[in-house]
């Protein structure tokens, strides 16, 4: 079937709401097709041209954020802090392995969640799950859960908003090498990791005056003052992605211009479906996750219909599998895919297949997570295969909602600070320690 913009109406789909009342909703869709576009087609393009230089294996990609951004918890704190967070992580990572990281954040429109049940039930009470911010409510009540279409409006102004604020960070003077100091998050100076930092900064500082009296300076080298850092999120709700779908006047070429790239979640990744169709349509550079049932075949098969021109830098097969099945499961897969000449990404996500209970609290804990990493670039080394990126659940706060690390959060401190909506993050001190762990992982991946 050829496609259009509302071609994936033709098609399966699944982790959808159902809105009571569809004139509403048309009325909001209506409404968002004629608003601006959130990113542009240059800058998608652009990203592509770096995310080419990760399957050439000339740079690594980091991918972080709020499992799930919301409406009460926006401010500029919690955006500048993830920023912060998030260009730390990157330096570190350049510093240790002399490798460019290409930024991007699950920010600025990631505010749909799949869920594994349609519903939740609390001490004998069922109500339709949460489906994240831009869908339904948080709160635990029927009215709250009702999907509202308004919500959309509210996501899109929110993203327009987040974006508008990093860019300005990112153009406007906090991301000038000159500033490495400052990007230290206030919490983390009592620690251990905040020497390392420290001594990786004060490195730079020194390389920095030493560029400075050969003539190389923020005047004459825009890189050493500026950043980009693009913006992603699960394209769950097909109805607000269609509505931000958009001809780029330069290119005739067609972008979802809701976020630089968008990724199909695990749940909504079967070939035949609506999401899959949708995203097959579209310019951007997209992602696929992985979990732990996953074949060969169905990988090359989602890389041939998403992929179809095998262009360097359009797909990033993001992987999920869990510390304790990655080993086996994921060395047959490589060991297939290496010999069909594919052009593809592979990151890790550690996160979503080391999800446990700690009492009424979801968690995970940090050492599996590294455990999942290290497994990842081991099997990957094995087989010959570049591991090009991470992809990370994390917030810029100091929050109790993921166990160990240096920050030693235990399952009893979890109730202090367990402020997300959804997945347990990284907080900020654990997010940096992993930076550490991992860089040299980097380097020898490069080598
Ligand atoms: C997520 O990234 O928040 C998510 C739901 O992931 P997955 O599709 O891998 O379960
Ligand atoms: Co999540």
């Amino acid at each position: 079937m050829a496609w259009t913009k509302d071609s994936w109406r033709n098609y399966p789909i699944k982790q959808q709401p159902v809105y009571p009342n569809q004139e509403e909703l048309n009325k909001v869709l209506a409404r968002l097709e004629k608003l601006p576009p959130l990113v542009f087609a240059g800058e998608v393009r652009n990203l592509k041209q770096a995310l080419a230089k990760v399957s050439r294996k000339e740079a690594f990609l980091l991918q972080g954020g709020d499992c799930a951004e919301s409406f009460e918890n926006f401010g500029a704190i919690n955006i500048r802090d993830m920023f912060k967070i998030l260009l730390q992580m990157a330096i570190v990572l350049t510093f240790a392995s002399g490798c460019p990281v290409v930024k991007i954040g699950r920010i600025a429109g990631q505010f749909a969640k799949p869920r594994s049940s349609d519903f939740e039930e609390l001490n004998g009470v069922k109500l339709p799950s949460y489906r994240g911010d831009i869908i339904n409510g948080f709160d635990f009540n029927e009215q709250a859960r009702i999907p509202d279409p308004h919500r959309m409006l509210e996501a899109y102004y929110q993203s327009a908003t987040t974006l508008n604020l990093l860019q300005g960070f990112a153009r406007g003077g906090l991301a000038d090498l000159h500033e490495v100091h400052r990007w230290n998050l206030g919490f983390l100076k009592k620690n251990e990791l905040h020497k390392q930092y420290a001594d990786i900064s004060e490195k730079i500082s020194q390389a920095l005056a030493f560029m400075e009296a050969c003539g190389i300076n923020t005047d004459n080298t825009p890189s050493l003052r500026e950043v980009s850092v693009y913006t992603s999120h699960e394209a769950l709700l097909l109805p607000y992605e269609q509505a931000l779908t958009r001809v780029d006047s330069l290119s005739g070429e067609i972008y979802d211009c809701s976020a630089h790239m968008l990724w199909i979640g695990e749940r909504t990744r079967s070939l035949d479906e609506a999401h899959v169709h949708f995203l097959s349509g579209v310019k951007n550079p997209l992602g696929v996750k992985i979990g732990p049932n996953a074949k060969a075949e169905e990988v090359i098969a989602l890389a041939h219909a998403l992929n179809p021109n095998n262009e360097e830098g359009r797909l990033n097969i993001i992987i999920r599998m869990g510390s304790q099945n990655i080993a086996k499961n994921l060395a047959p897969i490589f060991s297939k895919l290496k010999s069909e000449g594919l052009n593809l990404i592979y990151s890790i996500d550690p996160m979503h297949g080391n999800t446990v209970k700690a009492g009424n609290f979801k968690t995970r804990e940090f050492d599996n997570i590294m455990q999942e990493v290290r497994t990842f670039f081991e099997v990957a080394k094995s087989e010959g295969v570049y591991a090009g990126g991470v992809h990370l659940e994390m917030t810029g706060q100091d929050v109790t909602e993921c166990t160990g690390g240096a920050s030693n959060v235990t399952p009893q401190s979890l109730q202090q600070r367990y402020e997300t909506q959804c997945d347990p993050r990284l907080n900020a001190d654990q997010a940096l320690e992993l930076a550490f762990l991992i860089a040299d992982l980097v380097k020898k991946a490069r080598k």
